[in-house]
């Protein structure tokens, strides 16, 4: 039976335990161009130790931006700041995969090149999430997101080019991998919800069809890493009395069907592993036993799980056989040396929420290793 601080193979890597840093938006890259600078090297080389770390969500492009500050990796600056994160983070004997994010519709005019509309999908303005915006007469505010654009056919297909290039430039800076954000309402998510997409074209409609996207996408970043280098996230979510979690595009009418049959998709395209976001607010709903067990089904390769994870909560689910890797967010923000303390069982630092978006070295590069 392994335990957390065993190792396992991903890609032809050796991960040294199971415990990961999950993809973490920080808002704190380098201004003007987004780009991540030498506090975010300290920020990821400090938590070097975990199995496998995934970058914060990373835009693939400038249309992919919902939020301030976060970095990118399409220009020359920002894969020159990646490669000082890369280099410090091998030094240190870690694996680090860059988290390709485009947001689509959750975002604002004020972030957008030209001060367009976002693109997404379909024109459906996302209702119920708040985005945060850095200039204009709102600077500062959290503002809704605005009425995005539906893509011509010839555009989606210019996106996938646009993920390719990004796997393209990601392997330039030096990482090990690239990881899919197809979770939390953002643009691959807003083509397999039928909330979001109301497509007639080839990438909407049926099940198979919202799941052309991702699919595209999928294999133009293998044809870069290889299938192995390539993971995926997904945060199906199964039931909630919260419609904002609906009007985000999260819950589908049949995530236990839509998220077994993208997972088996991604099972026949060689993906190196499959990330689950799981719901992790107060109260959130569990994750239903059967959907772990048809996704293991599916699935040969490491399930990566996350969402208010206790180390006690990923020995259970491992020992269950239903997981790998286990993401721990939060704790690991406040923790930097986390493996060390599952380890030895020390106390942990409890997670600052006022930092955690924005802002310099408080509550980012601060928080104290443990002394023993
Ligand atoms: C500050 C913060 C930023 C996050 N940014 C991302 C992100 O960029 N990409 C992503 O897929 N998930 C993101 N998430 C979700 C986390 O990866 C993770 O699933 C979530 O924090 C649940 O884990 P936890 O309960 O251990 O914190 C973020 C979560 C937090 C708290």
């Amino acid at each position: 039976m392994p335990t957390l601080f065993d190792s396992v193979s991903l890609g032809g890597l050796t991960l040294k335990n199971r415990i990961v840093l999950p993809p973490l938006t920080r808002s704190r890259s380098a201004q003007p161009g987004d780009i991540p600078n030498a506090m975010m090297v300290d920020y990821y080389r400090q938590r070097a130790s975990a199995g496998l770390m995934i970058t914060e969500g990373t835009q693939i492009e400038p249309r992919g931006q919902g939020y301030a500050w976060t970095p990118g990796i399409y220009s020359p600056a920002q894969i020159a700041g990646w490669r000082a994160v890369t280099d410090a983070v091998h030094e240190q004997g870690g694996v680090i995969f860059c988290q390709l994010w485009h947001v689509g519709r959750v975002s604002h005019t004020s972030l957008q090149p030209g001060q367009q509309p976002p693109v997404a999908p379909s024109a459906l303005p996302a209702t119920a999430v708040k985005v945060f915006i850095e200039t204009g007469p709102q600077a500062g505010a959290l503002v809704a997101p605005s009425t995005p654009r539906a893509l011509a056919t010839a555009e989606v297909k210019a996106l996938v080019q646009l993920y390719r290039t990004a796997a393209v430039n990601a392997k330039a800076a030096g990482f090990d991998g690239v990881e899919l954000h197809c979770a939390n309402g953002y643009l691959i998510n807003q083509f397999i919800s039928e909330h979001t997409n109301q497509r007639t074209d080839e990438y909407g409609g049926s099940l198979a069809n919202r799941l052309r996207f991702l699919r595209e996408v999928t294999e133009a970043v293998i044809e870069v890493f290889g299938g192995a280098r390539v993971g995926v996230r997904f945060s199906p979510l199964f039931e909630t009395t919260d419609e904002e979690r609906v009007y985000l595009g999260l819950v589908e009418q049949d995530p236990h069907h839509t998220y077994t049959q993208a997972a088996a998709l991604l099972e026949a395209l060689g993906v190196g592993y499959l990330s689950i976001a799981e719901a992790d607010w107060d109260n959130s709903p569990d994750l239903p036993p059967p959907f772990r067990a048809a996704l293991r089904e599916v699935f040969s390769r490491p399930i990566l799980y996350a969402g208010r994870y206790t180390q006690a909560k990923a020995e259970a689910v491992l020992a269950s056989g239903y997981g790998d890797l286990f993401g721990f967010g939060r704790t690991f923000i406040a923790n930097p040396d986390l493996p060390h303390r599952f380890r030895h069982g020390l106390p942990l630092n409890p997670v600052d929420p006022a930092t955690l978006y924005g802002g310099g070295e408080h509550g980012y590069i601060d928080y104290p290793a443990s002394p023993t």
